[in-house]
């Protein structure tokens, strides 16, 4: 594997949508950096739980997320929080929660 910081695409699975994200950069960063208006950016530290997200396919590297937002259940269905992931490979994600609404309209 090579240790250079990689490019991948992030894709919302709902609209095909997909954006770029470095393999250093938060999902999320990557999304709100796309311009789509309304993405609720909060903490960006995993405390908010706004931008939960299941992860459909591809692999990430994740930090610890509050189980007060990601319960053992949640993660082992890939929900995670798209501010404390970071692909490592190209991923499609499904957006739940506060986020649907900014990516439905
Ligand atoms: S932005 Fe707050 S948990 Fe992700």
């Amino acid at each position: 594997m090579s240790e250079s910081a990689g490019y991948h695409r992030v894709t919302i699975a709902e609209t095909g949508e997909s954006f770029q994200c470095s393999d250093t950069e938060s999902a999320l960063s990557a999304l709100a950096r796309s311009g789509k208006r309304g993405i609720p950016v909060g903490c960006r530290g995993g405390g908010c739980g706004v931008c939960k997200v299941a992860i459909l396919s591809g692999d990430f590297r994740k930090r610890a997320m509050s189980r007060s937002h990601i319960t053992e259940e949640d993660e082992a269905r890939h929900h995670v929080l798209a501010c404390c992931i970071y692909p490592q490979s190209d991923i499609q994600v499904h957006v739940i929660g506060k986020l649907q609404k900014a990516i439905h309209r």
